[in-house]
């Protein structure tokens, strides 16, 4: 199988303003190394987006968006779209744990940014994962089809190449549980086996899955070790110069593992 490149996700959450979030990308430039077999994504708040993309050099970080909405222009105050954001990043996170719940996004909206990411060329990192409660009851599985199923609708074969799955499961965000690598090599392994039936073979081995929930630069080469795992999404650590170069390293040196 061809090498995949490592993904290592920074989300920034709603943290920082613009001129900390600048300090800081010029701070992480100093550390972290370009490596061929890394790429290095920052999603910082929408505000600082603009400044960042002119001052990073995109060999060594690619931008992403948080949040955006899924129509592509017009009357809708307070909104950003994916149509806005082209050029300006190369990814987008949809589905992310933190939308899903606190801010009650549905299924059809996130089937709906999925489709509107692909349809402005943007990346979207569909977040799927299930809660502590659906974990409890014994619903991991059905939680990632049902998830994957949704955030999947009408995307082609052709568009399903641009699309990267994170797992996450909400249990393990910003709670400092960590996933044990037996739980993520299994779910990670559903999601697998979901995409061959949706996509086929190729597909499912090709597409890229990240972990993510509490990562840390301690716990990072042992998620990156576990079959099926091609990156991380990092919340909390993403935003300490030391750990977040530490994490990226971890990549570097991780080997192909699926
Ligand atoms: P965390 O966040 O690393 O702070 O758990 C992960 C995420 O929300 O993507």
């Amino acid at each position: 199988m061809s090498a995949k490149k490592k993904l290592i996700v920074a989300n920034w959450k709603m943290n920082l303003n613009i001129h900390e979030a600048s300090v800081f990308v010029h701070q992480l430039a100093q550390t972290i190394a370009v490596h061929r077999d890394v790429e290095v994504v920052l999603a910082p708040t929408l505000l600082a987006l603009q400044s960042i993309s002119l001052q990073v050099d995109r060999r060594q970080f690619k931008l992403a968006a948080q949040n955006f909405y899924w129509r592509d222009f017009g009357a809708f105050t307070g909104e950003v779209s994916a149509a806005q954001l082209r050029g300006l990043v190369d990814y987008v996170l949809v589905g992310h744990s933190e939308r899903r719940h606190v801010f009650h996004e549905h299924a059809k909206d996130i089937r709906s940014k999925v489709q509107a990411a692909l349809r402005s060329d943007l990346k979207p990192i569909l977040c799927i994962g299930e809660t502590a409660h659906e974990r409890s009851l014994g619903e991991t599985n059905g939680v990632i089809h049902d998830q994957l199923l949704a955030g999947l609708a009408n995307v082609t074969s052709e568009e399903f190449h641009n699309v990267v799955i994170a797992y996450e499961p909400v249990w393990a965000i910003g709670t400092g549980n960590n996933a044990t690598p037996k739980d993520v090599e299994k779910a990670i392994q559903t999601i697998r086996r979901q995409i061959e039936h949706l996509y086929g073979k190729t597909a499912a081995e090709n597409v890229r899955v990240l972990y993510g929930g509490s990562v840390k630069s301690d716990s990072a080469a042992t998620y990156l070790a576990t079959t099926g795992v091609d990156g991380l999404l990092v919340g909390g650590a993403s935003l300490n110069q030391h750990e977040f170069t530490t994490i990226v390293e971890a990549a570097h040196h991780a080997r192909e593992n699926n």
